[in-house]
């Protein structure tokens, strides 16, 4: 599986933008509103032409911003206990539904059943959760 998103869950999208710019991120999709699970999600990618203290870096990073909208107690909660912190890494997979058996067959917990992503082109996603890795979020291949 290839990593496609590290999930970061902050408290001011802007502020976040404004420090990953920082790291030589630029911003790669609009704001968009998730209505089904009351969050806002903004998508950034390392810019492969930017350079940092003459370093060339590599491309390929992507990054996902999520904040909570009015009414998403669940992930206020953690903001307020956690603050802003990266919260899931988002595999890719062709075999989608072979992937959440298999996972779940080595133990690994179906948070909930597989939802369309709005963010990512309406593709199907799960997220699944393990103790001792915490939670992953799988991705159908289109
Ligand atoms: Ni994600």
């Amino acid at each position: 599986m290839k990593i496609h998103h590290v999930g970061y869950l902050v408290n001011n999208i802007d502020d976040a933008v404004a420090d990953f710019q920082k790291l030589g991120y630029v911003v790669s999709s609009s704001l968009i509103f998730d209505e089904k699970r009351k969050i806002f999600i903004q998508f950034l990618e390392f810019n492969p032409t930017n350079t940092i203290k003459n370093e060339i870096v590599s491309g390929g990073t992507r990054i996902e911003l999520i904040t909570p909208a009015q009414g998403c107690e669940l992930f206020s909660k953690r903001l307020r206990s956690l603050g802003s912190i990266p919260y899931h890494i988002c595999y890719e997979c062709q075999d989608f539904k072979e992937k959440i058996l298999e996972l779940q067959a080595e133990g690994f917990l179906l948070i909930r059943e597989p939802q369309v992503a709005p963010a990512i082109e309406n593709r199907q996603v799960v997220f699944m959760y393990s103790n001792s890795i915490g939670l992953i979020e799988l991705l159908e291949v289109k």
